[in-house]
């Protein structure tokens, strides 16, 4: 049977925030520790953040070792994951390059992902051709790996669809080496893509709407406190709404039954709060402070655990020297697979040798 093996990672452009955490890291935690896989590889992807940040390379430099920061204290645990960096696996390059003859122009072109991007990025007029075959590469990171299950944002479907593409044509051109994966979306709607708090579609640094697994506690409380709710309920006994009403989205992304129990005795769960909300009678304070109490509850092992690393880099440092080194060792046995199957191994086939003598010399 194939197998179970795991393979994500996040572009190093800065540090994470909670909706990477709810969006794949908290899951990709469950699942290291699910003991259900064969492996798990999780890639910080420095050279694609470089495909649209070339002219900043210290900024990818910096996040390198953030994100890995941010990696450790949200539970990865590298005895049970291999936490490696992109760029200092080389064989990744070359598979993409050799996959880069399986697609089109126009077939990159199509994916949705990538044309948003283009636009957020003001990239219409002249878009990086790197950029432009960041989604190739993406499949080299799953397929070089083996990758079966990659546990990813909504945003990444193209990319797994276009992979898997690649995938059925190699194997029909060259012979059966890599294997279909298949994306892991978060299971509710709310953890596909939490808003900023400012209520906007995403969290973004330049919008200053993110909570980041590493701020404070009194940076959370005071985004918490900011936070967009429903611009119409301005006294307690109105009624509120819930739709784009940033506090229940993030309630519905983090808040169990047992938060209730715990911080808001008063409602059982989450359903009855919302019933009181939109009723009338419940203030958005009762609500944010609740929030408040959740998110610091999820947070603070985080944050305890972030200012260990800190005073421990050259372990954070270890880590990633040595998930590196397996994901090397990996990708060189996959890419010696690739290259007999596409007729580019010369110098490790003996027989290649002989018979080109019996055509050429020997004619
Ligand atoms: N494109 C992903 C992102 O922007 C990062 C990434 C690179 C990735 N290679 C990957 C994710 C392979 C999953 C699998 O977050």
């Amino acid at each position: 049977m194939a197998k179970k093996i795991i393979l994500t990672g996040d572009r190093p452009t800065g540090r994470l925030h909670i909706g990477h955490y709810v969006g794949s890291l908290r899951r990709r935690v469950e699942l290291q520790n699910s003991g259900e896989f064969d492996d798990v590889l999780i890639m910080i992807a420095d050279a694609q953040a470089l495909t649209d940040n070339a002219d900043n390379p210290e900024k990818i430099r910096q996040n390198v070792l953030q994100v890995a920061i941010d990696y450790l204290s949200a539970g990865l645990d590298p005895k049970k994951c291999h936490i490696f960096v992109q760029s200092a696996v080389p064989e990744l390059t070359e598979l993409a390059f050799y996959f880069m003859n399986l697609v089109t122009v126009s077939r990159v072109q199509r994916n949705p992902t990538v044309k948003t991007e283009i636009k957020m990025r003001n990239f219409e007029a002249d878009i990086p051709t790197g950029f432009f075959c960041y989604p190739i590469s993406q499949a080299a990171d799953i397929t070089l790996f083996h990758g079966s299950i990659v546990p990813a944002g909504e945003d990444q479907k193209p990319m797994i669809e276009l992979t898997n593409e690649i995938v059925r044509r190699f194997n029909n051109t060259y012979g059966e080496v890599l294997n279909e994966c298949q994306i892991l979306l978060p299971q509710q709607a709310a953890c596909l893509r939490l808003p900023g708090t400012d209520g906007k579609a995403k969290m973004s640094k330049s919008l200053g709407n993110c909570i980041y697994l590493s701020d404070t506690a009194a940076e959370l409380k005071k985004h918490v406190n900011s936070m967009y709710t429903d611009p119409q309920h301005l006294t307690i006994d109105q009624p509120g709404h819930l739709e784009g009403n940033t506090v229940f989205t993030y309630l519905d992304a983090f808040a169990t039954d047992d938060d209730f129990a715990r911080f808001l005795p008063d409602y059982k769960n989450l359903d009855e709060l919302k019933a009181h909300y939109t009723r009338g009678g419940l203030g958005d304070g009762t609500c944010k402070k609740f929030l408040l109490n959740v998110l610091n509850d999820r947070l603070e092992p985080i944050r305890t655990r972030r200012a260990e690393l800190e005073q421990n880099l050259d372990y954070v440092y270890q880590v990633l020297r040595d998930g590196t080194e397996y994901a090397r060792h990996i990708g060189q046995q996959t890419l010696a697979e690739v290259r007999r199957a596409m007729r580019i191994d010369y110098f490790e086939d003996p027989n290649f040798i002989k018979e080109q003598k019996a055509q050429i010399t020997n004619r």
